[in-house]
């Protein structure tokens, strides 16, 4: 794995990083209006949320529920949110009650991009993927990020199909 920079940490996101988050997401896409209040409950929803222990491998043979949302930001050395990024745990039928992670929403502030922190980030995410027991890990992204993935280990595979509301 490579390594954050001084004085930068990554960790889970907490309701306190509304400011840091809701401003690193406008380097992905149009974020809309959402008042702190929406962000804190969303972030409680997400924090609520498990995956049942069903059957992976790696879970052994304890029941031992997993959150289902692991959202993560990584600060600088004053605290400021920089990068932000979440996997989603999906609990499937198929492969023997298997689990997918979905990684969503990945984003580094434009002031920082080119440091490493977006292979970091997708490094973090997957290695929580792994610990979970997930069989393969997917995400959807654009043709110009392609690159960027297949240095963070993933590979071209399929199409990506959209029914926009
Ligand atoms: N094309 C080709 N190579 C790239 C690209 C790119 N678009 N972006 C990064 N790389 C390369 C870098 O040159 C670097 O290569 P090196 O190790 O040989 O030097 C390597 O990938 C790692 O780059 P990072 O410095 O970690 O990339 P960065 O921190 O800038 O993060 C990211 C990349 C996340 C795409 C960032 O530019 C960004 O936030 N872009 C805008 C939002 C976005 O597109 N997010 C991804 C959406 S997809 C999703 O959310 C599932």
């Amino acid at each position: 794995m490579v390594s954050l920079p001084k004085g930068y940490q990554i960790r889970r996101t907490e309701v306190g990083d509304y400011l840091g988050v809701m401003d690193t997401l406008k380097v992905l896409t149009e974020v809309g209006h959402v008042p702190r209040e929406q962000f804190v409950e969303t972030i409680t929803y997400w924090n609520s949320v498990q995956v049942p222990w069903i059957g992976s491998k790696s879970h052994g043979n304890g029941v031992q529920p997993i959150k289902a949302y692991d959202p993560l930001v990584i600060t600088n050395e004053s605290g400021r949110v920089v990068a932000t990024g979440t996997i989603v745990i999906e609990a499937k039928l198929i492969h023997s009650c298997g689990l997918v992670g979905h990684i969503e929403d990945v984003a580094v502030a434009s002031d920082q991009q080119g440091k490493q922190l977006g292979l970091l980030l997708i490094e973090h995410l997957t290695e929580i993927g792994r610990k979970a027991g997930c069989y393969k890990i997917i995400l959807d992204c654009s043709v110009k990020n392609v690159e960027f993935y297949k240095k963070c280990g993933y590979t071209q595979v399929g199409l990506e199909m959209e029914f926009r509301f």
